[in-house]
């Protein structure tokens, strides 16, 4: 039989998660789930089919039901579609982040989402990156990072994201949004965000993401995993 790995990749917004788990996705050529996105789409839905965040049967119903597609473009970014319709760029404004961090606190819409997550395991393996990949959804990954980085520092590179894409944004009003959202995601009653007890902890607030990324990669190789 064919075991498949997991590899976990939890942590705040903006502390490297997404680029690093993709890096190391295409570099062990794994599957790669990107379980915010989940989160970000089960809030868009409920934009797009006029529920509120608020209606917690509601958007259990939505996230139940969530006809969601992942597609990569020529470019190598990933399309994420709701009914077949292209939301990648409204599921990453300020307002996606919000709307996911809301509906991700109202517990039956992570249970509603849980057994999607794991389906996405496949061999030779998944590079799942989250909040609560290592504690919750695959507690038995055979490697568990968590990337952290100081909230000034996370706002500062979302900061410099917005305006390369030509966005106005205040640096103040990301830092407060960061810190608004933190505070949401750690302190929900279920799966909140911390670490697994068995994961590496990586703070890059003074390190380059290329740097992390070796250091992922030099874990995952003393693990044999590549
Ligand atoms: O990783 P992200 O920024 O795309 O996640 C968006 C929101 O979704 C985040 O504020 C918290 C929530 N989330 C979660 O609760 N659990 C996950 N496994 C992934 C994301």
């Amino acid at each position: 039989m064919t075991v498949a790995q997991v590899i976990t990749v939890d942590g705040p917004s903006g502390a490297g998660k997404g680029t690093v788990s993709h890096l190391l996705a295409n570099k062990l050529g794994w599957r790669l789930l990107d379980s915010g996105a989940l989160y970000r789409v089960t809030g868009q839905a409920c934009l797009i089919e006029g529920v509120s965040w608020a209606d917690h049967q509601a958007v259990t119903d939505i996230a139940r039901h969530l006809d969601v597609s992942f597609s990569a473009a020529d470019t190598g970014e990933i399309l994420v579609a709701y009914k077949g319709r292209d939301v990648s760029a409204a599921i990453r404004t300020e307002e996606g982040g919000r709307g996911a961090s809301t509906v991700a606190a109202i517990p039956s819409v992570r249970e509603a989402l849980l057994a999607r997550q794991r389906d996405y395991l496949q061999p030779p393996g998944l590079v799942a990156d989250g909040r609560d990949m290592g504690t919750v959804v695959f507690p038995d990954a055979a490697l568990k990072f968590f990337l952290t980085a100081s909230a000034a520092e996370r706002a500062e590179r979302r900061y410099k994201q917005l305006i390369a894409k030509g966005e106005s944004v205040s640096l103040p009003r990301l830092l407060d949004d960061i810190e608004e959202r933190d505070a949401r995601d750690s302190s929900r009653s279920v799966s909140p965000l911390v670490p697994a007890e068995d994961a590496i902890v990586i703070d890059s607030t003074a390190t380059p993401i290329e740097h992390v990324f070796d250091l992922v990669v030099q874990k995952v190789t003393e693990k044999g995993l590549t």
